[in-house]
């Protein structure tokens, strides 16, 4: 196994770019070799952000004609903007990472559906691996081309796959979730100004419209044996800087009692090193994994006065610029590597 690897960033003055080069920092085997920016490029990242890494901001295009200097590419694009790039690094021999939505989905008619434009190479959907490492570890083994999850469904899949794998999701499951502003990119919009999001919280897309619905369906309905699922999905934005929680209403087949869902999560999740199970009576808080690559989940019953009731409250948090988009990014890396997964990210 090779013990130095080089990476180059595209886009790495976005918030998952610049923490991404922030995580490597402690990588003991990965180091960053080039990192992209157009509107900064000729810049440091220094100049761009609040952190001490002095690493010049060269265009994609350089990136692309230096792409003999890396192993790994880590695409920290805006969705629609990851496909040539990804072809182009691909050519070039490159293993590519891409964190955006690109390469998540199944099919051209699904991306067609929640992305509203057709996949410009469709053709290359079906080689991407879904990088859930937790669920995808076997394929993740020596991949080449991966795709990072999102940062909600990240959260939600990892607080539903136990029950989906064990026939008990039902085949209805409301999740609420929130999110702080930094999930939305470093992009001056509106709706993430200081002013609109402070003191405030807002709701967005509920119901049956946001895309991150398709990567929920792609993997709990993959997994469920029990048939599909219908998701209503309720995100909303609050003020705060990193994390996501959310909080998901399950009902569980008759007989299955608290201690034996207890008993699959702590099966499934054995020896996962960012899996936190809270123990009966805590729940998941963001302070839990802020900063981290962890998933924090709990399991709660609705009621505590029906012993036998089968309604459940799952709540599974994350900091949706680690677990959510880098740190799960280099946790791929390592295990496509063979590398210890957890290197650069404890
Ligand atoms: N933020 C999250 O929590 C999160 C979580 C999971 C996944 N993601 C996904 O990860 C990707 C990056 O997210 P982000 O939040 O880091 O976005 P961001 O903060 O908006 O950063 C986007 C980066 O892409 C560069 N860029 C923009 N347009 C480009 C173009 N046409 N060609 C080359 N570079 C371009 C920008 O560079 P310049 O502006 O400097 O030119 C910037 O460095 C997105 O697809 C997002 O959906 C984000």
């Amino acid at each position: 196994m090779k013990q130095h690897y080089r990476a180059g960033i595209a886009g790495a003055t976005g918030y998952t770019g610049a923490e991404l080069v922030r995580l490597l920092q402690a990588h003991p085997h990965l180091q960053v070799q080039w990192i992209t920016s157009e509107s900064s490029a000729g810049k440091l990242l220094s100049d761009v952000h609040s952190v001490p890494w002095a690493i010049p901001l060269i265009p994609l295009e350089e990136g692309v004609a230096r792409a003999g200097e890396v192993d790994v590419v880590f695409l920290c694009l805006p969705h629609g903007e990851s496909i040539t790039a990804a072809q182009r690094f691909i050519a070039a021999g490159v293993l590519v990472i891409d964190l955006s939505a690109d390469f998540r989905l199944a099919d051209a008619a699904s991306y067609r559906r929640w992305y509203g434009k057709e996949h410009s190479a469709p053709e290359l959907l079906d080689d991407f691996v879904y990088g859930l490492c937790e669920v995808n570890r076997a394929q993740l083994r020596g991949a080449r081309r991966i795709a990072n999850p999102g940062c909600y469904p990240t959260g939600v899949n990892l607080g539903l796959y136990p029950l989906a794998k064990a026939g008990w999701l039902g085949d209805r499951v409301i999740v609420d979730s929130k999110s702080s502003v930094s999930g939305a990119g470093r992009t001056a919009k509106l709706p993430y100004l200081f002013v609109e999001v402070n003191e405030n919280m807002s709701p967005y897309s509920i119901g049956y419209r946001h895309r991150h619905i398709a990567e929920m369906e792609l993997v709990l309905n993959a997994a469920a044996i029990s048939g599909p699922v219908r998701f209503t999905f309720s995100p909303h934005l609050l003020p705060l800087n990193r994390g996501i929680l959310s909080t998901m209403y399950v009902t569980v087949p008759e007989g299955v009692s608290e201690q034996q869902i207890r008993d699959l999560y702590s099966a499934t999740y054995a020896g996962e090193p960012f899996i936190h199970l809270l123990p009966a009576g805590q729940l998941a808080t963001l302070r839990h994994v802020t900063h981290s690559n962890r998933c924090a989940i709990s399991i709660t019953p609705a009621n505590p006065d029906e012993p036998d009731g089968r309604e459940y409250i799952i709540v599974a948090t994350l900091d949706n610029l680690v677990k959510g988009a880098s740190g799960q990014a280099i946790q791929c890396f390592n295990i496509a590597t063979g590398l210890p997964e957890t290197e650069g990210l404890l």
